[in-house]
């Protein structure tokens, strides 16, 4: 193991990068949004473990920030995905496994009566908009401040390069604030098109917040009563909390929903689902893309979904994030130290109290990492069907050298 990062591959690879790509990588990847001493580039990947391209090995529980859900390289995905490559992959037009992946969504999600498939998550919450847009006639779309919903210039967090005519008919209300959206959707005055929510509250940073279930009943009353569509955003979340789509655990059903991420096990897929009321909005649109037909993320995600409710992953997940969650109480009182943890056991976040600028968690995910696992300090982080008991607990003990970490701060 490189105790010297600076003279590390990785090291090299960052200055390589640095010169032919813009900033060395883009967005969330990039190296000056990473914790001290964490690796930009990895080698490879099996289960829950990760290996750096200096060969140091990790307990993962970032889980590719939310695709690899079975664990990585899962041996019934990469079967399909190999047997449908065989076959063929981007060919002139779709494979029948568009046809099998569409009935078992449409099976699986209860407010679906339809779906179309992408690439990324922005292509599916862009293509929900368009579709809300294109079934009502109206402009205006209800955004929650500070909620993630993708890349594209109507909801991308950087201003930069983005025209105020983008963000033209953009309104935004606070999440779980049933007043603040009765707000905005006042002030849309006729115009609503649809309001879009994320499966909980994940702003980076901060702690997560379930959803309050009166105020999604809410939200489901506000587009009922105008005709807006609600678009449910569980592109982070989708297939982990609940194979229904993740406001089955809260009773409210959506009218259209984005999902991406986990969906084929870290294969590129993204899904819109909606009901009925939208299905005709969604033939008129124009959309695809050059990929968006491919076979081969189609099988895997056939593979991937028929494996999570074979063994219930989302029960699974929840099990292994409860026993993190106890761990990781206990280690902290045991070390004195304050500590929030908080959103669903299967994508929990850690906060350190008193720890405005993330230096303290910060230090935690330092020291974890050298004990060998992989923590975030301030984005949700991701259980996987592939976390044993035992890769918890391994990650336990690093966690507890995070915190001996903290508690030498002072
Ligand atoms: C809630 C949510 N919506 C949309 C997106 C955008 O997905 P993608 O990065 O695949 O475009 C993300 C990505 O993290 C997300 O978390």
């Amino acid at each position: 193991m490189p105790q010297d990062r600076a003279n590390s591959i990785d090291a090299d690879l960052r200055t390589r990068a640095r010169n032919v790509i813009p900033g060395g990588l883009w967005g969330h990847l990039n190296a000056a949004n990473l914790p001290e001493g964490y690796p930009q580039f990895f080698a490879s990947a099996e289960g829950c473990r990760l290996r750096d391209v200096d060969g140091r090995e990790f307990v993962d529980l970032m889980c590719a920030w939310g695709p690899m859900v079975l664990g990585y390289r899962h041996p019934s995905v990469e079967e399909a995905a190999h047997r449908q490559a065989e076959q063929g992959d981007a060919m002139n037009g779709p494979g029948p496994v568009l046809v099998e992946l569409a009935e078992t969504l449409v099976g699986m999600i209860p407010h679906a009566d339809w779906c179309l498939f992408e690439k990324n998550g922005t292509d599916a919450t862009t293509a929900c908009v368009t579709i809300a847009r294109a079934g009502t006639g109206r402009r205006k779309v209800l955004v929650a401040r500070g909620s993630y919903h993708g890349a594209a210039p109507w909801c991308t967090p950087s201003l930069a390069g983005v025209t105020t005519e983008d963000r033209a008919h953009i309104l935004h209300f606070d999440y779980n604030d049933a007043p603040s959206l009765q707000a905005a959707a006042e002030a849309a005055k006729g115009d609503l098109a649809a309001v879009i929510v994320t499966a909980f509250r994940h702003d980076m940073g901060r702690d997560l917040e379930l959803p309050d279930p009166d105020f999604a009943r809410n939200a489901r009353a506000i587009c009922d009563a105008t005709g807006a569509a609600l678009i449910l955003d569980d592109v982070r979340a989708g297939f982990r909390l609940h194979l229904g789509g993740s406001w089955e655990t809260i009773g409210v059903r959506p009218d259209l929903a984005a999902y991406s991420k986990a969906i084929a096990n870290g294969h590129a897929l993204a899904a819109v689902t909606g009901n009925d009321a939208f299905r005709d909005a969604a033939t008129r649109i124009y959309t695809t893309g050059s990929f968006w037909c491919a076979a081969v993320p189609m099988a895997a995600a056939v593979a991937t979904l028929a494996e999570l409710r074979r063994m219930d992953g989302p029960a699974h997940m929840r099990a292994m994030g409860e026993r993190l969650h106890s761990g990781l109480d206990a280690l902290a009182a045991r070390h004195g130290i304050g500590i929030r943890q908080s959103g669903p056991p299967q994508m929990p976040l850690v906060l350190f109290d008193d720890d405005p600028d993330w230096r303290l968690g910060s230090a935690f995910c330092a020291a974890a990492l050298r004990a060998g696992a992989y923590f975030h300090p301030k984005h949700n982080m991701f259980l996987s069907c592939a976390h044993a008991p035992a890769d918890i607990d391994l990650a336990l003990q690093a966690a507890d050298a995070g915190f001996a970490a903290v508690a030498r701060m002072g």
